[in-house]
């Protein structure tokens, strides 16, 4: 048997986010009451119990319920569920571990046969593996109410390769329109909201579709035009946040237009304040410091932009701790898309090479992002940056267990220290044709140490 995974959209389906929640839950609580019970234990009939009424409130009497476990996401019908996976990200782990990859429970399936597919989601992989395999345990348990299998990706190249130049474009259209406003703003004039509002939305759709392939691409950096490409980064990884705390359109369309024009009081100050290499004059450092005021009053005089954007760009500077500019009112709480875009423009500014300092290596960045953890930036979203983007973040350059040396392409797929790599040196330091390796497989060497590209030479962006 193999289930088909179509193409994929991150949206819950309407209502049925509570339900599918409601059976993670009691699918969760079965399987541990089947590891610490026998079967015949009231414990497991309540739990089994619990599990089928959560099924027909999905179901509701009507056709067949496929969950799929796709890369340490979970997809239903047909949409990565990006909350859940995280909230049930130990329960979806442990059923990938079986090599169960798909799981279709059919209309009205008995107590009993339920009772019999929880038990071996309940066994040690170990075990499954040696009874032949999970078919053979399904076949031996008799199961053609709950159906195990695998995924087939119908995924074409073709389709693959248009995702890749719609996600490039996204991020360019991105780059694009700063670097336009910029323009506009220096010449004195008033920028349009609705060149904000489509490029905002195709970011929004962009990361709500492939996470990881944007988070790859906001570690593009360009020294010579720094706020373009930080603006479009600091966008990108504010969406992929927020769209782990929440899924509504309308908080992320706010989210994405605060981010992506967070520094747009920049653009009045002037460039040679801006590219100083040296310390700024307290004359300087003032105008520097204005920047979050003009660019709320800027963003507020163009009509039709969310407001809210204005907010953030007002907040972005201001910290968790109530310390940061502009100063706040006692009591006033940083709104949590501010919150957002603050964790965002932290690790992306430094990661990247300044006129005034140099770009630290991404594992360094990340750590210095904890340690702020309840001090300037919010605790619960730098925890989820951590686990988003590993603590080896794209473009960190690592030398493995075995000796040899790898970029880091993306996240893997739930251990945080095992991200996704390109190998590009053996042991010896003689290059290689690229090739890519998930640390997260089986047997895959662990990361020794991060190293930095440039005292190595190598130009990270060849490999991405
Ligand atoms: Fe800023």
């Amino acid at each position: 048997m193999s289930a088909r995974l179509p193409g994929i959209s991150p949206q819950s389906p309407a209502g049925d986010g509570a339900h599918l929640r409601d059976l993670l839950t009691s699918l969760a609580a079965a399987r541990r009451s089947s590891q610490l019970y026998p079967p015949e234990h009231p414990a497991v009939a309540q739990a089994i119990g619990d599990l089928k009424s959560a099924i027909d409130g999905l179901q509701r009497g009507g056709a067949e319920l496929t969950l799929t476990f796709f890369d340490g996401e979970l997809v239903f019908e047909d949409r990565v569920m990006t909350q859940e996976s995280i909230l049930f990200d130990q329960l979806i782990r442990s059923i990938g571990a079986l090599g169960i990859e798909s799981m279709q429970i059919v209309p009205g399936v008995s107590s009993s046969e339920l009772a019999r597919a929880v038990r071996i989601l309940s066994e040690d992989a170990s075990d499954i593996e040696a009874a032949g395999g999970i078919e053979r345990a399904t076949q031996a348990a008799g199961l053609t109410g709950v159906r195990f299998g695998h995924v087939r990706l119908i995924h074409s190249d073709v389709e693959a390769s248009e995702d890749a130049d719609r996600d490039r474009r996204a991020y360019e259209g991105a780059v694009d329109l700063i670097r336009e406003m910029d323009q506009i703003v220096r010449s004195g004039r008033t920028p349009d909201h609705r060149s904000v509002r489509t490029t905002v939305a195709t970011l929004v759709d962009s990361v709500r579709m492939r996470r990881s392939a944007m988070l790859e691409l906001a570690s593009l950096r360009d020294f010579d035009h720094y706020t373009f490409y930080h603006s479009a980064n600091v966008a990108i990884l504010s969406l992929a946040l927020g769209s782990l705390v929440t899924e509504d359109a309308r908080f992320l369309g706010a989210l994405g237009t605060g981010a992506l024009l967070h520094d747009i009081g920049k653009m009045t100050v002037d460039r040679d304040i801006l590219n100083k290499a040296g310390a700024l004059t307290p004359e300087e450092w003032n105008s520097m410091r204005d920047h979050p005021v003009s660019g709320a009053r800027m963003a507020a005089r163009m009509p039709g932009l969310d407001q809210s954007a204005a907010v953030v760009i007002l907040e972005h500077h201001m910290a968790y701790d109530g310390s940061g500019y502009p100063r706040r009112h006692s009591g006033q709480m940083q709104h949590l898309a501010s919150r957002i875009v603050a964790v965002a423009d932290a690790y992306d500014a430094m990661t990247s090479r300044r006129s005034y300092s140099e770009a630290r290596p991404q594992d360094e960045a990340m750590a210095l992002v904890a340690e702020s953890a309840g001090s300037t930036l919010d605790p619960t979203l730098v925890r989820l940056f951590v686990m988003m983007l590993g603590v080896y973040p794209p473009r960190s350059v690592v030398r493995l267990g075995d000796g040899r040396t790898a970029v880091v392409v993306r996240p893997g797929g739930s251990d945080p220290l095992r991200p996704v790599v390109k190998v590009i040196a053996a042991p010896t330091g003689e290059l290689v044709e690229p090739v890519l390796l998930d640390l997260g497989g089986a047997g895959a060497p662990d990361i020794e140490r991060c190293l930095d590209p440039a005292s190595l030479n190598i130009e990270v962006d060849d490999y991405l």
